[in-house]
């Protein structure tokens, strides 16, 4: 996607996360000088695969595995320290040079112990069934200005003033919810105190670095977490996450300018899978969701739950080609289809003798629609080997050009499985 006229480029996910972003960050960050990431923290699961080895990266940019290029975590995103430092601590072991290539915006705000805490004892977050990574509560504090941000580490005074503050305040959620456990401001100033040395040695102002590396003409790959379809604007409200997903959030969670991003690729499986609760129009019934989640390996990389599964829904991926601005799409996990004998993309709802072709803001209006569905023949031959896209099955192609044609966004990539050469790049038409 690189080339003169893009230099820098936002990857989002165009559903409900898990689309595999990480493996597009991975094969793109080869042609990238920065990889950085604007939203989300510890929630988000990337896994990439070198070779035989798999790695998931829950706060690291998925970059960090290219030698030479440069990784950020922008202000956008709420960082968790503990996690960021377990996962450098693997990554040194593996072999993996960080220094000087991992830096933190020093306004991104810090997941507290408590955040996590509040999050796993909350009823509500039960209800959405979030990763009980902290996300909510971090981001509710920033919202509500008692948040404490990585620059607070430089002043222990102040920091010791909104440790207490975020305690007390934690500690009366706690308590409204009935939960016997508290937070406790001592242990977690010391967790702060341990790991401000480190954090401070890598934090830095990341939108005037990135700014400057724009300038100059370097490659810059914004990689976004989470997906579309759980953006807390235009995502299925309430059953979202706290932050904006989408191509928009990448400005703002950088700290560069809309106009400084040139392009936005949208990533997409070939179905569809959500985990946690809330709309999934096209979800399978149990036997078939069972067989694709089997096929597919569907389990959360970051809790293990299982993932819910269903068939490509085109009105989602439109709605999140426009909302996004999307330059063209990435479909993944295509070789999981190769062995269905039909498969089905969903081209709208219907509800009363009506079909809804837009994907409606209220949740409420997806009770009882029945997705309208197109059938195609199964190709029922192994993907796994194409590396163009005349080596794909005939049935494989109708399938991606009848979503190309639905969608109304080009498909620039195929991957085809897990591993970083599976992947076939559509040369651009016109
Ligand atoms: P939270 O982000 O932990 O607050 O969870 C809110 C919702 O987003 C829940 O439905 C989660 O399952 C979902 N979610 C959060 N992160 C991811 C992800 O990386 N992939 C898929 N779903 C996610």
């Amino acid at each position: 996607m690189f080339d003169s006229s893009t230099r820098t480029l936002v990857v989002v996910g165009a559903q409900w996360g898990d689309e595999g972003k990480g493996k597009l960050v991975d094969v793109l960050a080869e042609r990238a000088d920065w990889v950085v990431r604007y939203q989300g923290g510890a929630n988000a699961g990337h896994t990439v695969h070198i070779g035989d080895r798999q790695t998931v990266l829950h706060q690291v940019p998925s970059g960090i595995l290219h030698p030479g290029v440069r990784c950020a975590i922008g202000n956008g995103v709420v960082l968790d320290p503990e996690t960021l430092f377990d996962e450098v601590d693997e990554l040194v072991k593996d072999g993996v040079d960080v220094n000087g290539r991992l830096y933190v915006s020093d306004r991104a705000h810090l997941v507290m112990p408590y955040h996590k805490r509040v999050d796993k004892q909350s009823a509500a977050s039960k209800a959405i069934g979030t990763t009980g990574r902290g996300i909510g509560p971090c981001y509710e504090d920033k919202v509500a200005r008692r948040g404490i941000r990585v620059l607070d580490l430089r002043h222990p005074e102040r920091l010791q003033t909104l440790v207490e503050r975020g305690v007390a305040h934690a500690n009366q959620a706690l308590a409204s919810f009935g939960s016997a456990k508290r937070a406790d401001a001592e242990y977690t100033l010391a967790v702060l105190n341990r790991l401000a040395p480190r954090l401070l040695s890598i934090a830095d102002d990341v939108g005037l670095a990135i700014h400057r590396a724009v300038k100059g003409g370097a490659t810059i790959l914004l990689e976004g977490a989470q997906g579309s379809l759980l953006d807390i604007d235009h995502g299925t409200y309430p059953y979202v996450t706290s932050s904006s997903t989408t191509a928009g959030g990448a400005a703002i969670g950088t700290g560069i300018g809309p106009r400084s991003i040139d392009a936005a690729l949208g990533v997409v499986k070939a179905y569809t899978t959500r985990v946690g609760s809330g709309p999934l129009p096209t979800e399978y019934d149990e036997a078939m969701g069972e067989r694709v989640r089997k096929l597919g390996n569907e389990f959360g990389a970051t809790t293990g739950r299982p993932r819910r599964c269903g068939w490509f829904d085109a009105v989602v991926v439109r709605y999140a080609v426009r909302v996004n601005g999307l330059s063209a799409l990435a479909v993944t996990k295509l070789d999981v289809l190769d062995t269905l004998d039909r498969i089905a993309l969903c081209t709208g709802y219907e509800f009363g003798g009506e079909v809804m072709e837009e994907f409606p803001g209220d949740i409420a209006a997806l009770d009882g629609i029945a997705p309208r569905y197109e059938w195609f023949d199964g190709w029922q031959t192994s993907t796994a080997g194409a590396r163009k896209l005349s080596d794909l099955p005939a049935a494989a192609r109708a399938y991606l050009d009848r979503i190309e044609a639905l969608v109304e966004c080009p498909i620039r990539y195929v991957s085809v499985g897990t591993r970083r050469d599976q992947i076939l790049e559509v040369e651009q038409r016109g």
